[in-house]
């Protein structure tokens, strides 16, 4: 029997109607006149929160007429010009947590943040996909806008699976539910690897967004430019993809590019045009048996290299080569091998923005979004679709950078820019605080153990709950070792407890996990937690964005190699200061 529904969504929508008085990076100080249609803009606004059905039929009557077309919409003056000044306010400390509820922009807001004559960069988003997932393709379409100069356009929603507390409650608090998520593969467009209940939650319950808006600049959600261009909310789908069809304004044009065209085994996506080839050097700088037609013969094979794979090509031809990684990137150099940044295999299914690499390819090899970007029919169209999946078994980023300057300036955008909402935060700091007191205030460790799903695709390190569990507290006694290695005080006893996070259900492996030290979620989490936290606690799905800053406040944490939780809790300790040595990551196998 399918089930499904709307549910009713109060708490979030009471302080949807509120104006925001959004702090607008580039807009601050700047006077400009009101917009003459914004009051009709916001009530239409309010409408469309309250009473969609309504709207749907004022749309119908109003027609497009009074939609914001690029015209309308022009308001001051946001253009690329200020992404510098915007750049400069990465560098400011972070705001201090401020614990406002999220009020969305009103209309004219909106139409302020997107400025005159805006253009966009839009990418799919995959509803199948848990909130860490989500977060890191979101990144990319970031820091693509951000290469591309335009303004990118976000997923607004992700769709929970997991409760915490009464199916109930969660179908009442979710914007919509689905009983059987995988009977549905015709309204959400995806499937999940297993089936069991689906919660449509708003972004802003995981994602904090009016401080992404203040460290990044100008960004829409979907939801958003739906609502600013007067389209009919009715041809908003749930699949989180981008529809060229729908979704486009009127007056406006998109070209798409294709995820086979952005990237594919022939060549090797870049942000910029790498430098320009180095000045030939001396001979005796090159190796000997070393020049532009073997490394033609041996790296044109494929797009890009490690280094070590690079070496092992080259001797196979009969290179003689010695010397380190850092020697072999300035001699293939020489030879017009470009190198390029980007962070290690060991991260590229987790995304964390850590273990930075450097890996080669012939420069004829290397394409530049910019250049790609800048000629037709992209470089007039108002919006860009990058379409389909520029995710999986990709880099972090999407892209591989052609300076260590810009790798660092997307780490910075994401580790300063993406974190939760205040009440998340506070709670993980709060938690962090109780481990502490466990330990009597000893440095204490952390894991993530990421089963369900993952098990039936093989994609943790054991099938049996209780020999993972073994294997992960087998590794963290290496976590002990490295903060003995690092510290003298306030060390672990071996019979400290550590904390862990962990999707595990099963009742008798949580039973062993609890007997042999580990502190849980629950074990931790009181009733007035949640209250506090809101509706948002009876979802198990945001509560792993709890955890998150939980695991980033430990002393030593050990993530799980494909997880983007155990990524996205890497990046949590990036902000805070972490140690890159303060951290490691249980493999597959
Ligand atoms: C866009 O929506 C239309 C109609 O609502 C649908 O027929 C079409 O398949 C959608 N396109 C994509 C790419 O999902
Ligand atoms: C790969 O991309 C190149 C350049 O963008 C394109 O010309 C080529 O057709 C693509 N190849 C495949 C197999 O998609
Ligand atoms: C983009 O350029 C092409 C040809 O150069 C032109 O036909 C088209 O109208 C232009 N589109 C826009 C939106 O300016
Ligand atoms: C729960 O875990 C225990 C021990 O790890 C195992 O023996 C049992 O089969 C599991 N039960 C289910 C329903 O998977």
């Amino acid at each position: 029997m399918l089930v499904e529904g709307e549910g009713g969504d109060e708490h979030w929508r009471e302080t949807r109607t509120t104006k925001s008085g959004y702090r607008l990076v580039g807009g601050e100080g700047t006077s400009r006149p009101r917009h003459r249609l914004a009051p009709l803009f916001r009530s239409r606004l309010a409408l469309f929160v309250l009473a969609l059905t309504t709207l749907v039929l004022a749309l119908a009557a109003l027609g497009t007429a009074t939609g914001h077309t690029h015209k309308v919409v022009a308001h001051g003056v946001v253009t690329a010009k200020e992404y510098g000044a915007r750049l400069k306010e990465w560098a400011r400390p972070l705001a201090p947590p401020d614990d406002e509820p999220y009020v969305a922009p009103s209309l004219d807001e909106l139409a302020q943040i997107v400025g005159e004559n805006p253009t966009y960069l839009v990418k799919d988003g995959w509803a199948s996909y848990g909130f860490n997932n989500q977060r890191y393709m979101l990144e990319s379409t970031l820091l693509l806008a951000k290469i591309a100069r335009r303004i990118p356009v976000l997923p607004d929603s992700i769709w929970a699976r997991s409760c915490a507390v009464d199916d109930s409650v969660c179908e009442a608090n979710a914007l919509r539910f689905f009983r059987h998520r995988n009977a549905h593969a015709d309204v959400v467009g995806s499937t999940w690897n297993d089936d069991g209940p689906a919660y449509k939650l708003p972004i802003q319950l995981f994602l904090d967004l009016p401080h992404l808006r203040r460290t990044y600049g100008p960004l829409l959600t979907y939801r958003e430019l739906i609502e600013l261009y007067g389209i009919d909310p009715n041809l908003y789908d749930e699949s989180l993809r981008w529809n060229t069809t729908n979704y486009t304004p009127q007056g406006y044009t998109t070209a798409t590019v294709p995820d086979y065209l952005f990237q594919n085994r022939t060549f090797v996506r870049v942000d910029q045009p790498p430098p320009p080839p180095v000045v030939a050097a001396p001979a005796d700088e090159i190796p000997e048996g070393l020049n532009s037609a073997i490394v033609e013969l041996a790296l044109g094979s494929r797009a890009v290299w490690t280094a070590q794979q690079a070496r092992d090509a080259l001797r196979k031809r009969g290179v003689k080569l010695d010397g380190d990684d850092d020697g072999l990137v300035r001699q293939l150099e020489l030879l017009d091998v470009v190198p390029l940044y980007t962070f290690g295999d060991e991260v590229l299914m987790n995304k964390a923005l850590a273990r930075p690499s450097v890996e080669l390819a012939l420069r004829n090899k290397v394409q530049p979004l910019v250049d790609t970007l800048a000629s037709p029919p992209f470089n007039n169209a108002s919006i860009v679709y990058l379409a389909g999946n520029l995710h999986d078994q990709r880099k972090p980023g999407g892209l591989y950078f052609t300076s260590p300057a810009a790798r660092q300036a997307y780490v910075d955008l994401v580790v300063r820019g993406v974190r939760p909402p205040a009440g998340v935060r506070a709670l993980g700091e709060r938690l962090a605080e109780r481990m502490g007191e466990r330990v009597e205030g000893r440095r204490w460790l952390a894991a993530h153990l990421r089963r369900s799903d993952f098990v039936g695709i093989k994609w943790s390190p054991a099938q049996d709950a209780e020999a993972h569990f073994d294997k992960t507290r087998a590794a963290l006694r290496e976590g002990v070792e490295a903060l003995e290695a690092h510290f003298d005080e306030r060390l672990p006893r071996g019979d400290d407890p550590f904390y862990l996070a962990t999707d595990e259900r099963n009742a008798t492996a949580l039973a062993y996990y609890r007997s042999h030290g580990a502190v849980l979620l629950s074990d931790l989490v009181t009733p007035a937690d949640s209250s506090q936290l809101g509706p948002s606690a009876s979802y198990m799905d945001v509560l792993a964005v709890v955890e998150q800053q939980v695991l980033a406040r430990s002393d030593y944490f050990l993530g799980s190699e494909l997880s983007s939780t155990s990524g996205g809790a890497v990046n949590v300790r990036t902000a805070l200061g972490k140690e890159d040595w303060s951290w490691a990551l249980l493999t597959r196998q």
